[in-house]
């Protein structure tokens, strides 16, 4: 049974997959993952949409500015940031704004949201890792915050029931590798990112 690091190490983006389609039950399990992620004062600011039909990935590589694998991959899971999930939060008796995300102000509550479903990501990206099935991030796609693919964006906010301040912000990807190739991580050195006590002192 490999550790949590050994998945994180041998995670890699993969954008080339196999014609193997991934098990219902697995998938399943790569969401849950998701749900069960943490997050500030537990607001889950998070929906998944999980994609598997031809057209809406093709609808989706298209908001991906044209990005391969988003068509190609077995499965898609669509990552929905839920800026309405903070309206309880808006009304508790916490009214510090460092304890309180829902005070944070309009860009506050974009970056807060977004940073919750980044960990959601990134738990489902490691479960699926865990179940062998390989993966990629797609950040690069037209939505409220990038500006761009504004008429493809609002043609899947439709097809895809995106509410009202509901924002897509990330898609991964998902599918089997077509050959194992290494873990090919280029990452800036141990030292350079890592200090003890004071920004460049070694740990
Ligand atoms: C927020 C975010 C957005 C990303 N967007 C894209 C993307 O649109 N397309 C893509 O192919 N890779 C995308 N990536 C993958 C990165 O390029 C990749 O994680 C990075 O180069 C490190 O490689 P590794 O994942 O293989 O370790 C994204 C990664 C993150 C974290």
């Amino acid at each position: 049974m490999p550790g949590i690091l050994d998945l994180i190490k041998s995670r890699k983006s993969v954008r080339k997959y196999s014609e193997k389609h991934i098990p219902d039950e697995d998938l399943r399990q790569i969401l849950e993952a998701g749900r069960l992620a943490p997050s500030w004062m537990n607001v889950q600011s998070w929906k998944f949409i999980l994609i598997k039909s031809r057209g809406n990935k093709d609808l989706l590589s298209k908001l991906s500015i044209g990005q391969a694998h988003v068509k190609n991959a077995d499965a898609l899971i669509v990552c929905i940031g839920d800026m309405n999930a903070w309206e309880e939060a808006k009304i508790t008796h916490i009214n510090n704004p460092a304890l309180n995300p829902a005070l944070q102000g309009e860009n506050g509550l974009l970056v807060r949201t977004m940073e919750q479903v980044i960990f959601a990501v990134s738990y489902m990206m490691l479960e699926a890792e865990s179940l062998g099935v390989k993966s990629c991030i797609i950040g690069a796609l037209g939505n409220e915050i990038t500006g761009v693919e504004s008429e493809t964006y609002r043609e899947v906010k439709t097809k895809l029931g995106i509410g009202e301040n509901e924002i897509l912000s990330t898609i991964i990807t998902l599918g089997y590798e077509t050959e194992p190739s290494g873990t090919g991580k280029v990452r800036k050195d141990f030292d350079a990112v890592i200090s003890l006590e004071k920004n460049g002192n070694k740990f």
